[in-house]
């Protein structure tokens, strides 16, 4: 049981402090040159969370509970900072206070709500809260859903409007995500009617094809634009960061997949 809490606690701080970390290089890379103060707390919070993924990286699975649990709470410190930062700088935007600036409102929007999951996940591992297997099925769902079909929309708006056969296929996983997100709440409303295994399993089936043709979406244009071969104003960093998060979701489609099956078969 606290070998479970260190080792799921050292995956979700691991894989989160990195997405962290490089969500304040893209806030920066945003950020106007004049606006110098808000490139500087982006700048901070980077380094925050660079020295947060090392010490991460370095516990092990034999770290003391009590170690990672204070760990945790400090991590869950410095997420609700950045969470407030990246609030406010959608306040500045949406109320026209940095014109001509290169962050998308609904950008920030998603990595605020990318914050919020991940200190959401801190609290529950060090409450020790777990949610019923349908339950998290849907709510997972119905979060990644609707990362993903942002994804799409962004990498849609930042390839270069010339790169017509790659803007209609982001396009086309935009639409296919915006339907698959409106299916995910279908059946969260039918709850708790909804929750029986072969409709969550077959639930879970659909979503993993579509997550999967968009994770290799991703890595052709990942692979694409690091070779330099499309233009486009993405930055590699940031096309990798949106391939590594679906690859997330499939690992957490896959465990429910394992739990679920295993829970019919007993
Ligand atoms: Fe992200
Ligand atoms: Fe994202």
């Amino acid at each position: 049981m606290a070998g479970e809490f260190v080792a799921r606690s050292l995956e979700e701080t691991r894989f989160w402090s990195r997405i962290m970390k490089e969500h304040s290089l893209f806030l920066r890379l945003g950020f106007r040159c004049e606006d110098t103060q808000l490139i500087n707390e982006a700048n901070q919070f980077y380094s925050i969370f660079e020295a947060i993924e090392n010490r991460a990286n370095a516990f092990t699975l034999g770290t003391d509970p009590s170690v990672i649990r204070r760990f945790n709470e400090e991590v869950h410190n410095a997420v609700s900072h950045i969470w407030a930062f990246k609030r406010k700088v959608l306040g500045l935007i949406l109320s026209c206070k940095l014109p001509g600036g290169n962050n998308f409102p609904l950008l920030v929007d998603h990595v605020s709500r990318e914050a919020n999951y991940f200190r959401n996940r801190l609290e529950d591992l060090n409450m020790g809260r777990m949610e019923p297997l349908p339950d998290a099925i849907i709510d997972e769902n119905v979060f990644f859903l609707r990362i993903m079909a942002d994804h799409a929309k962004f990498i849609s708006h930042l390839l270069d409007p010339s790169e017509r056969s790659l803007v209609e296929q982001a396009n086309n996983f935009s639409e296919e995500f915006d339907s698959l997100l409106f299916q995910a709440r279908e059946l969260d409303f039918m709850r708790p009617q909804s929750q029986t295994v072969p409709l969550l399993d077959q639930f879970l089936d659909q979503n993993r094809v579509s997550v999967k043709s968009l994770r290799d979406f991703k890595k052709t244009a990942r692979d694409l634009i690091e070779a330099c071969r499309i233009k486009s104003i993405i930055h590699p960093l940031l096309a990798d960061h949106v391939f590594r998060e679906a690859e997330h979701f499939l690992v957490i489609i896959d465990l429910f997949e394992a739990s679920l099956t295993g829970q019919s078969a007993g």
